[in-house]
């Protein structure tokens, strides 16, 4: 999870909704040549034998579902980006990052003198604008207590009171349980249990039965699905899916900074041989599909940012398309002004090392710039920017590659995509409204009403 702090210098302006060129459906991607099309849609149906469930849920998902579009909102970015300057029209759900678990099983805050007025700030501008809260407790550096705080049915009550008076208290619309992660250590400092997965399926049963019916409940999980007992990924979630009402997968953060750097949020592993098979978009789906959640529970996590790495690698770790060079090499900084790690989608337009231009093919495609090329990994279908000049490599995704992502997720019958996060885009909203587009939205649609 993208939990560090941010700082900016520049003050954002909203995007704003413009008369974006529509297609009616997706299949207007499969006129771009660079990413490999055996990736896109045949896997779920194809080698490794799907449910006839998953293939169902296909067949008559792509032309009148509507996916839902939501993205974080993290309480860092306020004094750049404050709740009222997101533009809702764009987004069903907004979750609020982060509350945390405190060691005695109540909610903290990363800053407790302004977090709770920026809650309230952003249910207040998010309702008046159509648009659902969720907040979302926990994150990877708030995870510390979870596993002590569903350990036992004492903990339980206390920590799902503490929820159920900031949930009433906030008039949010739902909850989301960030815990990074389950049976697994997550941060260094975080308590782990063999059973956390048990312990939080009835942390789950008693949240729900507290919490008013119409709040919704969701985690935020990895690309596969939790650890049981044995520290392997269970095979059944079906309990799960009978409380949650949908799981959001965060397929992002697979490889960070590195001097061989991979990509940040791969959609499939189209090579067949990363070393981490089932860390991305598809794999994700079909590992959770096939431990029994159905796919209309599905939010794919997408990422607004990249890794930035000092690098001369040529390659994701894999072959690179043909690129032309330009001039006037420029070095990029992170967005805490590093020379590695997270960066930001909008930063990477601002620092000019990609530059705007559209093509017939109705993606708003970005160029590299300064000095930079951007290529194609085929074997995640993301793209990258590496610089000889400087040393340096981006793992990133953008409108083309969040566009596929998206149309995915259509295809497949997913609830919707869910962006880390809302600044990460730039001002027109490129990246949204290339998800947007995708989920078959025409730039005036109004969103679909959210249960
Ligand atoms: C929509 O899909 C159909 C069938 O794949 C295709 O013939 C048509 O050209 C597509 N329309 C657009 C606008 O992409
Ligand atoms: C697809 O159709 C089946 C049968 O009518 C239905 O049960 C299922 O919910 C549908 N799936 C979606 C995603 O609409
Ligand atoms: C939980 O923390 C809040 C402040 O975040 C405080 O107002 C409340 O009294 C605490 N609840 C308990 C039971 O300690
Ligand atoms: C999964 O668990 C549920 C509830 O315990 C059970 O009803 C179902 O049969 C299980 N599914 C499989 C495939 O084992
Ligand atoms: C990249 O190559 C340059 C020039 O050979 C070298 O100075 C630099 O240390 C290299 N960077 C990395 C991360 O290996
Ligand atoms: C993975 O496969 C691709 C395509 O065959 C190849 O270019 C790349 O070097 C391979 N990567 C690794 C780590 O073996
Ligand atoms: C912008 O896109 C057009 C159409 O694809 C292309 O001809 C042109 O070279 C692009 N401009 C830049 C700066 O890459
Ligand atoms: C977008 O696609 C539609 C249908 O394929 C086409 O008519 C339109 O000209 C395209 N727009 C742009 C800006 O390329």
């Amino acid at each position: 999870m993208a939990s560090t702090a941010l700082f900016f210098l520049s003050f954002t302006m909203p995007c704003v909704i413009l008369a974006a060129p529509v297609a009616d459906n997706s299949s207007s991607l499969d006129t771009q040549s660079e990413y490999n099309s055996e990736a896109v849609f045949v896997y779920p149906s194809q080698a490794d034998t799907p449910s006839s469930a998953a293939t169902a849920d296909a067949s008559n998902s792509s032309s009148d579902a509507r996916p839902l579009v939501m993205a974080y909102y993290p309480d860092w970015t306020s004094s750049q980006f404050p709740p009222e300057k997101i533009d809702f029209d764009y987004y069903d759900w907004i979750d609020f990052a982060f509350a945390l678990p405190d060691e005695s099983f109540n909610l903290s805050w990363d800053d407790p003198e302004t977090a709770p007025a920026l809650l309230s700030r952003l249910v207040d501008a998010g309702h008046a604008g159509g648009t659902k809260i969720k907040l979302s407790i926990g994150g990877w550096t708030g995870s510390k207590h979870f596993s002590d705080a569903v350990s036992n049915d004492e903990n339980r009550h206390t920590f799902v009171k503490n929820i159920v008076t900031i949930y009433e208290q906030f008039g949010i619309d739902g909850i989301d349980i960030d815990w990074e992660y389950p049976g697994h250590k997550g941060d260094a400092d975080n308590t782990v249990s063999t059973l956390d997965t048990p312990n939080f399926l009835s942390f789950l049963r008693l949240l729900r039965s507290q919490l008013p019916t119409n709040a919704v409940i969701t985690a935020a999980t990895q690309p596969a699905p939790f650890v049981g007992e044995d520290g392997q990924p269970v095979n059944n979630v079906t309990e799960f899916a009978s409380l949650l009402d949908w799981v959001l997968i965060m397929n992002y953060d697979v490889w960070s900074s590195s001097s061989n750097p991979g990509p940040n949020a791969p959609f499939y592993d189209a090579c067949h041989n990363s070393t981490q098979p089932e860390a991305n978009a598809v794999g994700a789906f079909n590992a959770w599909r096939d431990a029994g959640l159905s796919p209309s529970q599905m939010v794919l996590g997408i990422p607004a940012y990249g890794y930035l790495s000092n690098s001369n690698a040529t390659s994701l770790r894999t072959r690179s398309a043909a690129a032309r060079r330009q001039a006037a090499p420029i070095r990029l900084v992170t967005d805490e002004d590093k020379s590695e790690g997270q960066i930001l989608f909008r930063s990477l337009v601002s620092q000019n090392a990609l530059v705007l231009n559209v093509t017939s093919s109705n993606h708003t495609v970005f160029e590299a710039a300064g000095g930079f090329t951007r290529e194609w990994d085929e074997c995640s279908s993301t793209p990258f920017l590496r610089s000889p000049d400087v040393g340096q490599v981006v793992s990133y995704d953008d409108p083309q590659s969040l566009a596929l992502k998206a149309s995915f997720v259509r295809k497949v019958g997913m609830l919707g995509v869910n962006m880390w996060e809302v600044h990460g885009d730039t001002d027109d909203c490129d990246l949204v409204k290339s998800v947007r587009t995708a989920f078959g939205y025409e730039a005036e649609d109004s969103k679909p009403a959210v249960q």
